[in-house]
């Protein structure tokens, strides 16, 4: 299996290959790979090398207990992983590798048809404002990136622009920077570039001015778990948009799979587990000189960092959710109208 190395671009273009389970658990946790549905794509694919090594039901299942502690926010990354679970126990050793190949992909498989269905969904808004500004650019703000490097195609947050574009809507995004590992200058700037969607890059504080100022028509972001009550775990600062969003009564729209929405969880804030990574990602920033890759560090080296990667966004500041069955209030009734089969 291979993936792109995310932790190189834009700079580089790099293919790495994950030739065991090892190798996905160490993409997770160090990042070649990043968000919510491309994680839980990437450990799908570990647990079938797992097979592949040793094809018992009991190496799979002691290589899906190392890949779940890889990253903790995520919940596609448990998903994925109690999905193969389900089909080990169902499945003689003989057929193992097979079968888990197979499922492997079909997850990446579902997670294009999820996000085309995120796009259909969520174009319609922006239909909506194109309409009520006669035509004039829809401006766009998203945090972090969910798009297509986050997930097999089309993304999450972005399917809606893709869409758009496709039907010749005039949209901008403004691109927030999202420190400390830059997904949004390294990652939805190169993206949005290559796919030929104008766009902005600012900083991260910059959305509430830019709201203030009548800059923004609509927030979408993308989500690593989501309550079923409809609070939002995503990249930090994500909460601090939504407030912004609120106070100049801009929608704040939330795109996800519907295999990013735990279930079991109700309070975003007590239960959803927030990853702390290292202050390194904080104190030292990546880039290029002179045509080769450097990081530096930026701090005193004794300064006391904290690195909290995610934060939640209560239900209430959520305007509305985007999934691939459609558009729903971000509640407990909202979600299960479009999920029936969860009540
Ligand atoms: O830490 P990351 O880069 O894996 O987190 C990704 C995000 O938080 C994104 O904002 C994204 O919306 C969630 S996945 C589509």
């Amino acid at each position: 299996m291979e993936i792109r190395d995310q932790r190189k671009l834009p700079h580089e273009y790099c293919v790495h290959a994950l030739r065991s389970w090892q190798d996905a658990e160490t993409a997770i946790a160090d990042m070649y790979v990043r968000g919510a549905p491309l994680i839980g794509a990437t450990a799908a694919w570990g647990l079938y090398l797992a097979a592949v090594e040793e094809p018992t039901a009991a190496a799979v299942r002691s290589a899906a207990a190392s890949l779940l502690e890889s990253r903790p926010t995520a919940v596609n990354l448990r998903w994925a992983v109690e999905r193969i679970l389900r089909l080990v126990h169902a499945t003689p050793d003989t057929n193992l590798v097979d079968t888990l190949r197979r499922d492997a992909q079909a997850i990446c498989d579902e997670d294009v048809e999820i996000s085309r269905g995120i796009g259909e969904h969520g174009v319609a808004l922006l239909e909506g404002i194109s309409r009520a500004k006669s035509g004039a650019t829809v401006n766009v703000l998203t945090h972090c990136n969910a798009g297509s490097l986050a997930t097999i195609n089309y993304g999450t947050a972005t399917a809606p622009i893709y869409f758009a574009r496709q039907r010749g809507l005039d949209v901008h995004v403004w691109g927030d920077e999202t420190r400390p590992r830059s997904q949004g200058s390294q990652l939805t700037a190169w993206e949005l570039g290559k796919s030929g969607v104008p766009h902005t890059l600012v900083v991260d504080n910059a959305g509430g001015h830019l709201m203030q100022h009548g800059l923004v028509d609509i927030v979408i972001t993308g989500t690593d778990r989501t309550t079923r009550c409809g609070d939002v775990a995503n990249k930090i600062g994500t909460y601090l948009k939504a407030l912004a969003a609120r106070d100049n009564d801009i929608p704040f729209y939330v795109a996800l799979p519907s295999t990013t929405i735990d279930w079991q969880a109700r309070d975003g804030v007590r239960e959803i587990p927030i990853e702390e990574r290292d202050g390194k990602e904080v104190s030292h920033v990546r880039g290029i000189a002179d045509g080769r890759p450097v990081t530096v560090c930026t701090t005193a080296a004794s300064t006391p960092i904290s690195n909290y990667a995610f934060d939640v966004t209560p239900a209430r500041l959520v305007t509305g959710l985007i999934t691939e069955r459609g558009v729903c209030a971000a509640s407990e009734d909202g979600l299960l109208e479009l999920f029936p089969e969860m009540r």
